[in-house]
């Protein structure tokens, strides 16, 4: 097999470009029953979380965020980094493509799929900015040099080469040798997305899958302290447990 990096030869690539068709695997995950998903979806998301994290290979946090932007959706992969019954959490560049959608249409899904376990899980919901508090806390538990990327990138703006990224990189490390404390930029943070909807997919023989899906009304404004601006006021707002619908779809 060719190491990640290597380019691939003409022939290998032309053989998959007319075999993709044909790749096909048999997903065989044990049923998904509504007595086993129970009545609380964070109980069970935390539940195939932590299967996630036994059984993934790499990643087992990394989700796809999916935005509107001007009616234009746009999806990228993101590290989940906290979750409760609050919602869930990442953190990004709030300049950077994503957090300008987020800051027009504070709406966001994420998608987790964890191929080893033939699961899918699908979250739909608001989206609202963390307390700049929150934010610091955990921008000062990375490791430096992720603090320093987070403060030189100017990221999804054009930049002219990848020099052009060293070379700041190399002044910021200049200028700040020596100094310990490294403050959080004011244009990086964490969102949050409150769920209004839970799907969990289970991969099952000949493609009759299990689909759940936990839904409620969606946390507008005044129950997630504004707009997309800060999640300060929100606490306790979120709709009790008992408040949530759980239903199947045919897969
Ligand atoms: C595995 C993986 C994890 C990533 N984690 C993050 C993340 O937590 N935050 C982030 O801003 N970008 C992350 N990225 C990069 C994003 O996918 C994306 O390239 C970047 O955020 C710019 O997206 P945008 O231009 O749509 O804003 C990750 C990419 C991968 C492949």
């Amino acid at each position: 097999m060719s190491k990640a990096g290597d380019w691939l030869k003409e022939k290998e690539i032309a053989t998959w470009r007319t075999a993709v068709s044909a790749l096909r695997m048999e997903y065989t995950g044990e049923e998904l029953s509504e007595e086993k998903i129970g009545e609380d979806p964070f109980a069970a998301f935390e539940h195939w979380f932590a299967e996630a994290v036994k059984h993934a290979k790499y990643d087992p946090n990394a989700m796809v965020l999916s935005t509107v932007r001007d009616g234009q959706p746009s999806g990228r992969v993101v590290l989940l980094k906290g979750f409760d019954e609050r919602g869930f959490v990442f953190y990004t560049n709030y300049g950077s493509d994503k957090g300008q959608a987020l800051a027009e249409t504070p709406a966001a899904a994420l998608t987790f799929h964890w191929a080893e376990l033939f699961r899918q899980v699908r979250i739909e919901g608001k989206v609202v900015k963390l307390s700049d508090e929150e934010s610091s806390a955990y921008f000062h538990s990375r490791p430096r040099e992720s603090r320093l990327s987070a403060m030189v990138s100017p990221q999804s703006q054009r930049i002219a080469s990848r020099q052009e990224l060293l070379d700041l990189m190399e002044a910021l490390k200049k200028r700040y040798d020596g100094v310990e404390e490294l403050q959080k930029p004011d244009d990086w943070g964490g969102f949050r997305v409150v769920p209004a909807r839970i799907e969990f997919w289970q991969g099952r023989t000949n493609r009759l899958h299990d689909r759940i899906i936990f839904e409620r009304e969606s946390l507008d404004g005044s129950d997630t302290g504004g707009d997309v601006g800060s999640d300060t006021e929100r606490t306790e707002s979120s709709s009790p447990q008992n408040q949530w619908e759980r239903y199947r779809l045919a897969p």
